[in-house]
């Protein structure tokens, strides 16, 4: 009875709460760029406010660099606790010609609604707080004791929740932590995903000579930082497609016959691939279907690459730097610090002569793998068939989502990743959106999911 209630009431109330949303997008919340530091803490204070309203303990917490937002209704031992994790910040919107409408300025179009953070994450992690709204503005009681936790250094990689779960495992105790930060797997499949890649991130300085030389007079004379750091980024892979980085695959986890052939499946063709990225085809390791290389296979790429001139027209020169910045998404059982010492040494190996060449480690990320058969992973996809109408599957992603690790280390309990954005919602470029069926269904899905916890878990 009391579910119909909740349910109706998202109904009735959904366009106010996508108004509040959109006020929560106008925030330019980018945490990896200094001057939108106020921009940042206003963002937290928006969720502290909301959270505050619903009469949960909530406070914004500093750990030396953007603030966490921490929230918890009050405790009641004889109820299940889950512990909902979500990202405030957002990428940065650059190149800024290539939106339709400013990204800071939410745009409710054809069933969508565009700005950046819409998907990634504020969109998602909204749907939480409304399903609590639904039950507290009800007046009626919730069916699990709640805490959330939502952190504004996510996308820059920032290490202050991370200290935080650590020194305070007693305050963070739950029975489950759920996270709305990926996707489904396609417009019409909802999906409970089991696990995430990893991260190795490097930056890749060049430098030769004190400042840019005229080519005419210099060239041939000394190294090119440009061209030297073609050649690096030239023998990070081989032409199978395999990182050449030693021992890079020591560690991973081989997919067995049964996950194969669930991946084999979901029936991911290349149609399906050329629709999703636009580009002309699938490419990548020998020996494994797009869906194998996009979910269990580790991999290297070049995310920037910056050398010389760029402009215009020609401008004869020798550039004085060079830098790429090189990923590597990890698979389960590798170790970031290991892999990260490996590129180190192996990039610093190939560095050709006549330039000075510095490898640094920018961050780090922990694989994730999680039982399918944890009955948590059960009540996910109950709640999902019945928020979304439609079949559930499992998934993997690709991405990366830095403290489930810490989680599971820290708190010891079960992680329960709900993802309510698509593959083509365009996070982290231009035109971020969320479908606004799937802000709906989520909403529905966290308050569905309070429900299907509450039984023993
Ligand atoms: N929401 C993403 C993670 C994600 C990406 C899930 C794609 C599913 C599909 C998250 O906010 C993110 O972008 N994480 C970063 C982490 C990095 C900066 C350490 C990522 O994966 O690049
Ligand atoms: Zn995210």
């Amino acid at each position: 009875m009391s579910t119909n209630r909740v349910l109706a009431y998202l109904a009735e109330h959904q366009q106010r709460h996508l108004e509040q949303l959109c006020d929560w997008l106008r925030i330019p919340s980018i945490s990896s760029v200094a001057e939108h530091r106020d921009d940042v803490r206003r963002a937290a204070s928006f969720a502290a406010d909301e959270l505050r309203d619903l009469g949960l303990a909530t406070e914004i917490i500093e750990t030396g660099g953007h603030p966490l937002v921490y929230a918890e209704s009050e405790q009641r031992p004889d109820r299940k606790t889950l512990l909902f994790y979500g990202h405030y910040d957002v990428q940065p919107v650059v190149p800024l010609d290539l939106w339709q409408q400013p990204p800071f300025e939410p745009l409710l179009r054809d069933g969508r609604i565009y700005a950046r953070g819409a998907s990634d994450d504020k969109g998602q992690v909204y749907c939480h707080l409304k399903a609590v709204e639904a039950y507290v503005r009800q007046n009626l009681p919730l069916p699990v004791n709640v805490k959330f936790i939502i952190e504004g250094e996510e996308e820059c990689g920032g290490h202050g929740i991370e200290r935080f779960t650590d020194a305070n495992r007693k305050r963070l105790a739950c029975d489950a932590v759920v996270i709305s930060d990926t996707t489904l797997y396609n417009a019409e499949t909802p999906a409970v995903c089991y696990s995430l890649k990893g991260l190795s991130y490097f930056e890749i300085r060049l430098r030769g000579p004190a400042a840019d030389l005229h080519s005419g007079s210099f060239g041939g004379t000394v190294q090119n930082p440009g061209n030297a750091i073609c050649e690096i980024v030239a023998q990070l892979k081989d032409g199978d497609g395999r990182c050449r980085v030693p021992g890079f695959y020591d560690d991973v986890l081989d997919l067995d016959a049964a996950e194969r052939a669930a991946f084999a499946a979901l029936n991911y063709t290349d149609d399906v691939l050329r629709e999703e990225t636009g580009a002309p085809g699938p490419f990548g390791e020998r020996g494994y279907t797009t869906l194998e290389r996009m979910w269990a296979r580790p991999t290297c790429d070049v995310n920037g690459l910056s050398s010389g001139y760029g402009g215009e027209g020609a401008k004869t020169i020798i550039p004085a730097t060079a830098v790429a910045k090189v990923s590597m998404r990890l698979v389960p059982k590798q170790r970031p610090a290991a892999i990260a010492a490996a590129f180190q040494r192996y990039v610093e190996s190939i560095c050709p002569p006549g330039v000075q060449c510095e490898v640094v480690n920018l961050h780090n990320a922990d694989p994730v793998l999680i039982e399918r058969d944890a009955p948590l992973m059960q009540a996910g996809l109950r709640a999902l068939a019945a928020g979304f109408e439609a079949q559930p599957v499992f998934v993997r992603e690709g991405g990366s989502i830095p403290i489930v690790g810490t989680f599971q280390r820290c708190l010891q309990v079960p992680v329960l990743l709900l993802g309510y954005g698509l593959s083509t919602d365009n996070i982290h470029s231009p035109n971020e959106k969320l479908e606004i069926r799937n802000f709906a269904c989520g909403c529905r899905t966290s308050a569905l999911l309070f429900k299907e916890t509450a039984a023993p878990v």
